[in-house]
């Protein structure tokens, strides 16, 4: 069932994506060559727990930490650890806020120090395709026009589109329906209503788009061990059009 959010469920998903918003700020201007992923993972926690919040992906699933941090060839679901970030890195943070029983759902990804061209070409372009598919977002088109939208961009850019993993609905629940592809055909899926939530995160690799499972049940890393970039909103449907509750663009 897809849920059609009232005035004030959306006041508390805005204050969720607000406190989602603020801690990747936050750990932005941490991120540098010679922090650990864990470091991060506790400013994060600490950081939401503060503003009244609290991180979803903690226990969710048995997940044991309170954001994923995927470095490199890690696609998504990085355990934060002792691993030291170093210079030339890039690494995804993935971060879900529930305030007062509302979810939001953010990831960005990040250079550490200085990275190589091909590394900012994909972030660079990563982000992007988040926004082009945020753009087929409004009430009355077809749900499936964002992925369509996002797998056109990362085709013509070269980039591999993990199929394996998808966006989804988000609200009461950081899971809801429907399931959001990055990829798909044009005038397909359901019918978009003011009302609905949906994360939308393309993950886009530097190479193949295989993925596989590390033996820690979470990490997913790239088969060919190439990059991959992460970029995920909790966005809002509205009839003119939408409005990223995780941020500005
Ligand atoms: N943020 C992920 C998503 O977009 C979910 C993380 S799963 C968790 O769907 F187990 F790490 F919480
Ligand atoms: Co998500």
């Amino acid at each position: 069932m897809i849920s059609i959010k009232s005035e004030r469920e959306i006041e508390l998903m805005k204050i969720a994506g607000k406190i989602n918003y603020d801690t990747h700020k936050l750990l932005a201007s941490k991120i540098r060559p010679g922090i650990t992923t864990k470091e991060l993972n506790d400013i994060a926690d600490d950081y939401i727990r503060s503003q009244g919040g609290i991180p979803s992906f903690k226990g969710y699933e048995g997940y044991p930490a309170s954001i994923c941090t995927s470095v490199n060839e890690e696609v998504v679901h990085g355990i934060p650890s002792n691993r030291k970030l170093k210079n030339g890195d890039i690494i995804s943070i993935d971060i879900g806020v529930i305030y007062k029983g509302y979810h939001s759902d953010s990831a960005w990804t990040h250079p550490v120090g200085t990275i190589s061209d091909k590394k900012a070409y994909l972030l660079e372009h990563t982000k992007k395709s988040l926004y082009e598919g945020i753009k087929e977002v409004k009430a009355g088109a077809r749900l499936h026009n964002i992925g369509a939208k996002i797998e056109e961009y990362a085709l013509k850019h070269h980039l591999g589109v993990v199929k394996e993993l998808v966006g989804h609905g988000v609200g009461q629940n950081l899971h809801e329906d429907p399931d959001v592809p990055n990829y798909g055909k044009y005038d397909t899926g359901l019918v978009l209503k003011a009302g609905m939530t949906i994360a939308i995160e393309p993950m886009l690799n530097l190479g193949t788009e295989k993925i596989y499972l590390l033996d820690d049940d979470w990490t997913i890393i790239t088969r060919d061990n190439k990059p991959s970039a992460h970029f995920e909103h909790t966005v809002l449907v509205t009839e003119d059009g939408y409005e990223i509750l995780t941020g500005e663009e």
